[in-house]
């Protein structure tokens, strides 16, 4: 039988389309992916992979889509300081980044995804490895992780979390939070992949309590509007620039067709495709998100122009009609936040500062100090 299970990616210089989880992490470990056409088939059917490559080349040749280039946090967050451990463990950026170095040359689909777990962590009861935690074999209460809206973050996040927690353990036992050596993680992966280097603060405790029902009420869908994205984010503490800017993450990464297929058929119930998509992406992703019988891990890239780098892109996507969710795609069209994702991205460096200033905030949510509101784990995944 000839169905589409394994999909194929076609990479060229400006444009990504979609591959299995699979095939994109083994298309993102070619190091000559830069250079002009690389197809990677898998068992698709090759009349299909001809269609998308001519359907490719017209749209790069037509398009100009390379883009021209709650409440946690009402209190003061408490003090996090660069030199926190100085004394108690002062190579602890240095063993941390070790493991992510090489968990990125090994799997470089952790970057998008500890970025992600970053997110998903601090926005649900603050940065405080809460969303680390397994649900205990036979018990009711699920944990953050095991909540349906966490269920699409990649294991490889975990992974690099649990060697990197590993090896601190082994210099310095007992003494760094989990949720330090997350934050860490996530700047580490935003560097590796062309973003900023940024100083992150420590002395975060990690959380005692990790509840799968705190989730859904803290994590924005992709269906929100931005006066739903508004509100969880200054729920936070954040303002409506912190929303552009850290929405830029979706520089790298993938989705799962689920979260953008409404927009393909059945915008917002009219039964008619998104207006604001551009019809050629618009075509594009319906190849490869049927209305039925999709296959669910496939997956499309955020940034359709550059989808490995850690760049501004995203934004010049979003001014040409090119983003992917309805929550990217609505950035460019508020009046709140157009301005913005326009200067945004016109600015390369303008979106790299704001980002690290905006990762620092976001790392400052809902903090967590002492014995009485935390604890320090040896195993990230299970409480003291
Ligand atoms: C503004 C509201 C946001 C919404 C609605 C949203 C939604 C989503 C969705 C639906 C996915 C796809 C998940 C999947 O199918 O596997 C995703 C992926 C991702 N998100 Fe967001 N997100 C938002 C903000 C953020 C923020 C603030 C960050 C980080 C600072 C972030 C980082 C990422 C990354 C890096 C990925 C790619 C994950 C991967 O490829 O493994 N997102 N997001």
């Amino acid at each position: 039988m000839l169905f589409l299970y394994k999909y194929c990616l076609l990479v060229t210089n400006n444009f990504v389309l979609t591959c299995t989880e699979k095939e994109e992490k083994r298309i993102r470990k070619q190091p000559a992916m830069s250079s002009s056409y690389f197809i990677l088939l898998c068992s698709a059917d090759s009349l299909r992979i001809l269609r998308l490559i001519s359907f490719f080349t017209l749209l790069l040749s037509s398009s100009n889509c390379s883009a021209n280039v709650g409440s946690d946090v009402r209190k003061a967050p408490r003090q996090l300081s660069v030199d926190f451990y100085a004394k108690s463990c002062p190579q602890v950026d240095q063993l941390v980044a070790s493991v992510t170095s090489a968990q990125f040359r090994e799997s470089p689909v952790s970057a998008p995804a500890t970025i992600r777990l970053f997110f998903h962590d601090c926005f649900v009861d603050g940065c405080d490895a809460s969303i680390l935690i397994s649900t205990a074999p036979g018990s009711k209460e699920l944990t953050e992780r095991d909540a349906d809206d966490n269920k699409d973050l990649a294991m490889e996040a975990f992974d690099s979390i649990n060697k990197a927690k590993a090896l601190v353990e082994t210099k310095c036992p007992g003494v760094v939070s989990c949720a330090d050596i997350l934050a860490m993680a996530a700047r580490d992966f935003v560097h590796l992949t062309g973003g900023p280097y940024y100083q992150v603060k420590k002395g975060r405790w990690d959380g005692k309590l990790s509840m799968a029902s705190r989730v859904a009420p803290n994590i924005p869908h992709s269906n929100s509007t931005i006066n739903d994205l508004i509100k969880i984010f200054s729920s936070k503490g954040l303002t409506i620039d912190d929303l552009v800017v850290l929405s830029g993450a979706h520089t790298i990464g993938f989705s799962h067709c689920k979260h953008f297929v409404d927009r393909l058929y059945d915008f917002k119930g009219s039964k008619q495709s998104d207006p604001t998509m551009d019809p050629r992406l618009l075509k594009a992703l319906k190849l490869s998100c049927p209305k039925f019988g999709g296959n669910n891990d496939i997956v499309a890239p955020f940034d359709v122009t550059t989808p490995f780098s850690f760049d501004n892109a995203y934004y010049g996507n979003l001014v040409s009609k090119l983003g992917l969710l309805s929550s990217d795609q609505a950035l460019a069209s508020d009046s709140r936040t157009m301005p913005l994702v326009q200067a945004l991205a016109k600015d390369k460096q303008k979106f790299i500062q704001a980002f690290a200033a905006a990762m620092d905030k976001m790392g400052s949510i809902g903090i967590k100090r002492g014995r009485k509101h935390g604890e320090i784990r040896r195993d990230c995944s299970v409480h003291v």
